[in-house]
C-alpha cells in the first residue's frame, strides 16, 4: 500500500497548470457513447487514469478496435456489439458501473458488471429499480442492490420517470436506455446535475432536449449517432485540489487550464470565492461545453454555509473541508446526504479525518459543520478514497501529513503527486 509524506510549503507558490488530468465524467462518456456510431470516434486528452481506462477496457470487451497512443484515442465501434467472454470490470468506478447498467440492459447478451471491494458496496438499487420497471432484467447481490451485477438484455418499455433522487449516472443511465426504448421516453430530477450526456448526445446528434417543464424528452435512436471528434477538457474537480492549495497558502496564485466551466461543474470555485479567495473564470471556446482557465489567488478566508446546488460541487466537498478548516469561522455543509455513498462515506472521511488535525466539528446525517482554526499535521486514512487521499495531502502544504493508502489516487488523477512536486519550485 501506497503512502504520501507531505512537507509544508516554505515559500508562496505562482504556477500555470496545464496537465491536470482530463475530466473523469466526459472521458467516461466518450468512450462508451462512441458505441452508438458507426464511424471511429476521436478522442484527444482521454483520462488515462484507471477508472477511465477500465471503461475503454470494457468497450473493447463490447467489440470496439481501440488505439491509444498517449491520451490519444481511436475507437472503431463493432457493426454490432458483442457479448463478452468475461466479467465486465469497472474497479472504483460508479459512472461506470451505472451508465453500463442502463447502455447494456437493451443489449442483446448476457453481462456481469463487477468493481472493486468499494464498489460493490455502493448502492446500485438507483438504477436497477427504473430499469426494472421498464422491463430490464437486472439482479445482483442483495436484490440487485450490490454488484456483481447481472444484466440479460431485453427489450425497454418507453417511460416517465422523476428520480426521487439527483445524480447525474442514475439520469444518464436512464437516458441512454431510452435512446433504445420502444417510444419516446421522459426524465425528470429535483435540481439539475452535470448535463455532460445531454450535452454529448445531442452533439452526436440524438434527439434529447429539455423542456421548460423541467423534464428531459429522449426519442429513441433511428439511426447510428455521429462520431465524436473531441478533446477531452481538464477535470475541474483535479483542478480543484490546486484552487484549494493556492486560496490557503499566502500570497499564492494558480491559473487551471483548458478547464470545463459547465456552470453544473464549478461551483466549488464560487463557493469558495464566496469564502473570499479571488476566482476569475475566462472562458475562451465552447466545444459541447464551455471551457477556459480559471484563476485562483489566496485571500483570507471566511466561513461559508453549502445547502444549495449539492450535486453541482458534490465531488469537491472533501477539498472544500480544507478551506473551511482554513477560514475564520464556522462552515456549514447540508443536504449532501449523499456524500454517505461515494467511493468512501465522505461525511465520516472527512469530520474523522478533520478531527485527526486538531479541527473541531459536528456532524450530521446530511453533512457537517466545522470550526475554522489552524490544521496539525496527522497520519490520514484515505478509507480508499482518492478525493480524501487528495484533499489532505493539500492541507498538509500548511503544516505537513502523512497520508496511508494512497494507490486510489491512481483511479482520477495519476500525475497528482507530480504537479504537488511543482509548487515547491
Ligand atoms: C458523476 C456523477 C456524480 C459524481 C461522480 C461522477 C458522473 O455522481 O459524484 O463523481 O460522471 O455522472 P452521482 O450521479 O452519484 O451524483
Amino acid at each position: 500500500m501506497q503512502s504520501i509524506h507531505i512537507q509544508p510549503l516554505q515559500k508562496p507558490f505562482n504556477i500555470v497548470i496545464d496537465n491536470i488530468a482530463s475530466d473523469k465524467s466526459i472521458s467516461h462518456r466518450c468512450a462508451m457513447f462512441s458505441l452508438l456510431s458507426n464511424q471511429p470516434s476521436k478522442i484527444k486528452n482521454y483520462l488515462t487514469a484507471e477508472d477511465t481506462l477500465n471503461t475503454l477496457s470494457i468497450v473493447e470487451q463490447l467489440g470496439a478496435k481501440i488505439t491509444r497512443e498517449g491520451s490519444s484515442v481511436t475507437i472503431v465501434p463493432p457493426e454490432n456489439l458483442c457479448e463478452p467472454k468475461d466479467i465486465l470490470d469497472c474497479g472504483n468506478s460508479g459512472t461506470a458501473m451505472r451508465l453500463f447498467c442502463g447502455f447494456l440492459s437493451s443489449i442483446e447478451g448476457s453481462f456481469v458488471l463487477t468493481g472493486d471491494k468499494y464498489l460493490n458496496q455502493r448502492p446500485m438499487n438507483r438504477v436497477a429499480k427504473p430499469l426494472r420497471s421498464i422491463g430490464a432484467f437486472i439482479d445482483g447481490r442483495e436484490d440487485g442492490n450490490k454488484a456483481p451485477i447481472f444484466i440479460k438484455g431485453a427489450s425497454l418499455e418507453s417511460f416517465t420517470y422523476e428520480s426521487p433522487v439527483d445524480s447525474a449516472q442514475v439520469k444518464s443511465a436512464m437516458i441512454l436506455a431510452a435512446l433504445r426504448a420502444k417510444g419516446p421516453s421522459k426524465y425528470k430530477e429535483n435540481e439539475l446535475t452535470r448535463d455532460h450526456t445531454e450535452r454529448m448526445l445531442k452533439g452526436m446528434g440524438a434527439n434529447v432536449s429539455t423542456n421548460s417543464d423541467g423534464y428531459i424528452e429522449i426519442q429513441p435512436l433511428q439511426e447510428a449517432l455521429k462520431p465524436l471528434d473531441i478533446t477531452v477538457p481538464t477535470d475541474p474537480s483535479s483542478g480543484f485540489f490546486f484552487a484549494v492549495a493556492a486560496a490557503i497558502v499566502p500570497k499564492s496564485q494558480v491559473t487551471i487550464k483548458n478547464v470545463t466551466l459547465n456552470p453544473t461543474r464549478i461551483e466549488a470555485y464560487k463557493v469558495l470565492q464566496r469564502m473570499g479567495a479571488d476566482v476569475e473564470f475566462i472562458q475562451h471556446e465552447n466545444v459541447y461545453e464551455p471551457i477556459g482557465d480559471i484563476i485562483v489567488k489566496h485571500n483570507k478566508l471566511e466561513g461559508v454555509t453549502v445547502s444549495e446546488n449539492i450535486s453541482w460541487l458534490i465531488d469537491e466537498l472533501p477539498a472544500l473541508s480544507i478551506a473551511m478548516s482554513n477560514a475564520k469561522g464556522k462552515s456549514v455543509v447540508k443536504n449532501a446526504k449523499e456524500l454517505r455513498v461515494k467511493e468512501s462515506d465522505r461525511i465520516k472521511s472527512v469530520v474523522n479525518n478533520l478531527d485527526l488535525c486538531g479541527i473541531k466539528y459536528n456532524e450530521f446525517e446530511d453533512g457537517y459543520e466545522v470550526f475554522g482554526s489552524k490544521l496539525t499535521k496527522a497520519k490520514i486514512d484515505s478509507n480508499g478514497d482518492h478525493r480524501i487521499a487528495m484533499s489532505f495531502a493539500i492541507g498538509g502544504l500548511l503544516c505537513g501529513m502523512d497520508i496511508n493508502d494512497t494507490d486510489c489516487i491512481l483511479t482520477s488523477f495519476p500525475n497528482f503527486e507530480n504537479i504537488l512536486e511543482q509548487l515547491k519550485q
